[in-house]
Formats: C-alpha cells, structure tokens, sequence
C-alpha cells in the first residue's frame, strides 16, 4: 500500500474524491492518506478531512518566502515518509528544494489542458474562449509553473453551456472521477 499525502488550499472537493475512492473505491488497498496538509488553516477541506477521520496539519504559508515556508512543511510531512505528494487545488508555488526532495512523486490536477493554459482560472480561461470543449491534465510536478509530464488528459464536453458555473460544475464532476483513476494508474504501474 503507498502512503499519499494531499495537499490543499481551499474546498478541497478533489480531496474528498480521493478519500473516498481509497477507503471504498478503485484505490481501497492501494492507497492511504495518512496526512491532509494545507498552506491555509481556514481551508473548508480541512473539516472535511477531519470529518473522514484522516490526520490534518495547516501550517499558514502567508508572509513566507518559498524557501522558509517550504522547509517548515517538509519538517511537517517526512516523518509520514510519503511515496506521493497529491496537490488537490494547492494554489501555492513549490520551491525548487521541495521539488528535488520529492523528485518524480508529486502529481498535481489542473483544470485545462497544460499545453495550452497554464496556472489559475483554467476554467473561465476554457470559458472565455468559448470552447467547445476543454481538457483536465493530470501531471507530475517539475521546477516550471504546469509543465510537467502528462499522465493523463480527459476531456470535457462544453457544447451548449452558459456560464462560467456550468463549466466549472461539468469540469468538477471529470476531475472527481478522472485523478482517482490517473492515481491509480500511476500506483499500479510502478508496483
Ligand atoms: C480544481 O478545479 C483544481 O483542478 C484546481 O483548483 C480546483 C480545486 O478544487 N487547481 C488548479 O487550478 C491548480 N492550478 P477543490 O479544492 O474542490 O478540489
């Protein structure tokens, strides 16, 4: 079984996917998260996490260069020993250090295509833009802002939507489904 910890910011909806589908789910044996962590104590997911049973830590990243603030959370979760680093709507730049230290371990989700939008808004970008359809990427993290290798793309169809909320609504309902199963793809091929 590996160990993942999940890192977030806010609501903390992909999280609880995750948690879900470990306990009773596509990842039951594979995966278990013994630590929630978030760069902002006020973060809703917190609660939910709590709810579930699972370990939380918050450690508040405001003020704090990358460095310093990084090497507090690294002193906060190795003692886990975490085979991965799962950021689920972590809104907080990885210092280089952290990025080495967990080198080829941490996955992230973003809500457009990588190769073509990078960092926040990737929905109103896909909105915007009056797509007929966006992309979900799951990727691993390297040193550059979302240009890390793809592990998987889904699609999601936006033929007809009106507003900013339905495409965020259509692009959720993906990525709820979609990161569980990058997750375990990643977890079965290396074992
Ligand atoms: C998700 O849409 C995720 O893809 C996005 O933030 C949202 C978090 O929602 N992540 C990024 O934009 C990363 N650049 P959640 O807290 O409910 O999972």
């Amino acid at each position: 079984m590996k160990k993942g910890i999940i890192f977030i910011s806010g609501r903390g909806s992909n999280m609880e996917s995750i948690l879900k589908e470990s306990r009773n789910g596509i990842l039951k044996g594979l995966l278990e998260i013994p630590l929630v962590f978030s760069n902002n104590p006020q973060a809703p997911g917190l609660k939910i996490a709590e709810e579930n049973g699972i370990k939380t830590a918050a450690i508040s990243s405001r003020g704090k260069s990358r460095e310093i603030f990084d090497k507090e959370v690294i002193q906060e979760i190795e003692k886990y020993l975490p085979d991965y680093i799962i950021l689920a709507g972590y809104m907080r730049i990885l210092s280089p250090e952290f990025i080495r230290k967990y080198q080829g371990k941490i996955i992230n989700i973003h809500p457009a295509d990588t190769r073509l939008h990078q960092g926040l808004n990737g929905y109103k970008w896909a909105f915007e833009n009056g797509l007929p359809e966006t992309k979900i990427t799951v990727h691993f993290v390297d040193e550059g802002l979302d240009t890390g290798e793809i592990i998987g793309l889904e699609k999601v169809d936006l033929s007809g939507v009106e507003s900013l909320e339905e495409v965020e609504k259509r692009g959720l309902a993906t990525e709820h489904r979609f990161y569980p199963e990058m997750l375990k793809k990643i977890i079965t091929n290396q074992s």
